[in-house]
C-alpha cells in the first residue's frame, strides 16, 4: 500500500465547488495537509513538513490553476522545506525514490491547453519547474491529474469528477497503477488508467 501525502492548497477554499467536493471522497489512509489553513501567514513549519515527506511514498499537490502555475504557498512551501543538504546537493537525497504529480482543476478547457489552442502549452509543459525540481530532488514525477473546464462543471459532472478522483487515488493507494507506464503521459486519464500486473501473476 502506497502512502500517499496530499499538500492541499487553495487560498479561498470557502468559494471552491469543485475542490471541496473532491476533498469529501478522500479515501481512507491518505493523509490530507491543508498547507493554506496550517500557514495562513505563510510561516511554514519547515521540520514538520520534511517528517511528512518522509513518512510518504508519493506526494500529490493538489490546488487550483493560478496563472498557470500554483497559488503561491506551494512555492513557498518549496523554497523553504526543499533545502540544500536535504532534498538536493551531494547530502541532500532524503526525497529519492520517492514520486510527486501534480492535481489540479482549471478554468481552462483540455483543448485550450494543446500547443495549438489558446494557452499554447500542456498543463505539464506550465507545470515544468516542478517537474524539474522533483527531478533535481531523485523524485520520480507523474503527470497531471486535471479536471478542466471547472466554470462550466454542473453538479452533477462535480459529482462524477469527484467519483473518478476518489477511484484514482484508491487506485494509487492500493498500488493499482503501473506508475512507470504512467510517467511519460502527458496527463492522467482518468478513464484509461496503465494498471498494474496482478500480484502473483504468471
Ligand atoms: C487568481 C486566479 C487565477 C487563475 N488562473 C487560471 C489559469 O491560469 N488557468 C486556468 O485554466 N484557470 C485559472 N483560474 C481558474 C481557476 O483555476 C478555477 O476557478 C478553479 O480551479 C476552480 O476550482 P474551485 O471550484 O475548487 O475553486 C484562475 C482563477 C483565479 C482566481
Amino acid at each position: 500500500m502506497a502512502r500517499i501525502l496530499i499538500l492541499f492548497a487553495h487560498p479561498a477554499l470557502e468559494k471552491s465547488r469543485v475542490h471541496r467536493r473532491l476533498l469529501t471522497r478522500v479515501p481512507a489512509d491518505v493523509t490530507v495537509h491543508d498547507l493554506y489553513e496550517a500557514y495562513p501567514d505563510f510561516d511554514v513549519d519547515v521540520a514538520r513538513e520534511q517528517a511528512l515527506l518522509l513518512a510518504h511514498d508519493l506526494v500529490i499537490l493538489q490546488h487550483p490553476f493560478f496563472w498557470y502555475s500554483t497559488p503561491p504557498l506551494i512555492k513557498q512551501w518549496e523554497d523553504l522545506v526543499l533545502e540544500h543538504g536535504w532534498a538536493y546537493g551531494s547530502q541532500g537525497t532524503r526525497l529519492r525514490g520517492k514520486w510527486m504529480m501534480n492535481l489540479l482543476t482549471a478554468g481552462g478547457r483540455a483543448a485550450a491547453y494543446q500547443h495549438e489552442g489558446y494557452n499554447r502549452f500542456t498543463v505539464r509543459e506550465l507545470l515544468a519547474p516542478i517537474e524539474q525540481t522533483a527531478r533535481l530532488c531523485g523524485v520520480q514525477y507523474l503527470p497531471p491529474y486535471v479536471i478542466h473546464g471547472t466554470h462550466r462543471l454542473d453538479e452533477p459532472q462535480i459529482e462524477l469528477q469527484a467519483d473518478l478522483y476518489g477511484a484514482f487515488l484508491a487506485a494509487l493507494r492500493d498500488d493499482a497503477l503501473d506508475l512507470h507506464a504512467l510517467a511519460p503521459l502527458s496527463a492522467v486519464d482518468p478513464d484509461n488508467l496503465p494498471l498494474a500486473a496482478a500480484q502473483g501473476a504468471p
